[in-house]
């Protein structure tokens, strides 16, 4: 049986371009960048290299790129690392309610430190409502953390305007752009961010290699101490391998970046419309309009998004009810909650994130397997 993986937003396949740039730094490279001899001091210049590549290509500067392990690890250390920091500028910051887990359970974390959050809404697109951020923004609000694409519902978020917002206002802006690579130009002075965070196993880079962007004019304090590596904002011995793949894999997404936008958009338009016309009662999460090209969130009215996924999963068709980290607490999501969807649809949805190895070819077999799946599935729920 042929694997049909349609869950990129949880993981891509690396790309073997970006994988022969990183064999080296396993096989001969080994040499720790934190070393004074030669091997490490070579790869001390090609981290050097890496962030010079990474930060013209965001618009950036290379002193503020710091490596991490995920992105999990980058939005933690923003956020508690931001807020612990600058307790003289206040104990508030915002978020907003779509965020990914790793967001959400940094903000939590640090309720018990004795500082607040309060969550931006989102309107039925999965979009957030900037009136409502401007009335929640208080005088001790130190961080806005918004993220710039949604990883359920694709939903791109107004980021420049969020960024004025909060440069007019002095407070601290953060956006986690996991999932806007290659989708958006990532922008950091136009955006007037302080702090960006990336992952590179979302664009077919290796798993377990993430970036921080970190504006280091504002005081932030490690979540991880240790030999002092990235000017003692993450220690830890560098992951030569990692960042040599993320680096290539992000100069290959936006130097590829048109060709691949048409692509991954024209196999989900295609997939969505014979959706439509072989399926009866579903409907998309969030306007097409307001997503990026690789994403479709949709419901099956009364049919549970897990039976689906699991039914799919056993004919080779891998696809995903939401974020890969709540994929095993099989819980109603913030996000399908967040954007108001009623009660008969919570639990019907799937998501479907198309990407660079998937095939219009392929779209047939998924549809046709889907349609046994929901009919099969609708024997045993009212909807026919
Ligand atoms: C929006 C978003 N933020 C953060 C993460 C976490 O990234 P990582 O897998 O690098 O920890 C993910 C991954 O699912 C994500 O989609």
């Amino acid at each position: 049986m042929v694997n049909i993986y349609i869950d990129n937003a949880a993981t891509t396949k690396i790309d073997k371009r970006v994988l022969k740039k990183m064999i080296p730094y396993f096989e001969n490279k080994y040499g720790n960048a934190s070393s004074i001899h030669f091997m490490g001091q070579e790869n001390d210049l090609k981290i050097t290299e890496c962030k010079k590549e990474i930060a013209q290509i965001i618009n950036g500067n290379q002193n503020n790129i710091v490596f991490t392990s995920s992105a999990t690890e980058a939005n933690n250390l923003i956020i508690k690392g931001v807020m612990r920091a600058n307790r003289d500028k206040g104990n508030h910051f915002l978020i907003s309610a779509i965020e990914h887990p790793c967001v959400l359970s940094s903000a939590r974390e640090l309720l018990d430190e004795g500082f607040k959050f309060d969550y931006i809404p989102v309107d039925k697109n999965g979009v957030i409502i900037l009136d409502e951020l401007k009335k929640k923004i208080k005088p001790e609000t130190v961080l806005i953390s918004v993220m710039t694409v949604n990883n359920e519902i694709g939903s791109i978020q107004p980021i420049a305007e969020i960024g004025k917002i909060a440069r007019e206002k002095n407070i601290y802006f953060h956006t986690d752009a996991v999932q806007a690579v290659p989708y958006l130009k990532i922008d950091i002075k136009k955006w007037q961010v302080d702090f960006l965070s990336l992952s590179a196993h979302k664009f077919y880079g290796p798993q377990g290699a993430g970036l921080a962007y970190i504006n280091k004019d504002i005081k932030i304090k490690p979540i991880i101490v240790g030999g002092g590596q990235e000017d003692g904002l993450r220690s830890g011995t560098y992951n030569m391998a990692g960042i040599v793949g993320l680096t290539e894999a992000f100069k290959l997404a936006y130097k590829e970046r048109d060709s691949y936008l048409k692509e991954v958009r024209e196999v989900r338009d295609y997939f969505w419309k014979e959706l439509k016309k072989n399926i009866k009662n579903i409907r998309i999460n969030g306007d097409l309009k307001y997503k990026t090209p690789n994403s479709l969130n949709v419901m099956f009215e009364g049919i549970e998004g897990e039976a689906i996924l699991i039914d799919l999963s056993l004919k080779g068709i891998h696809v995903s009810t939401g974020s890969a980290c709540s994929a095993q607490n099989l819980r109603v999501s913030s996000v399908i909650k967040a954007i108001g969807v009623s009660d008969e649809y919570m639990n019907s949805n799937v998501r479907f994130t198309f990407g660079r190895y998937n095939k219009k070819k392929e779209i047939g077999r998924v549809v046709k397997e889907l349609v046994k799946t929901v009919d099969r599935l609708r024997k045993f729920s009212s909807i026919k």
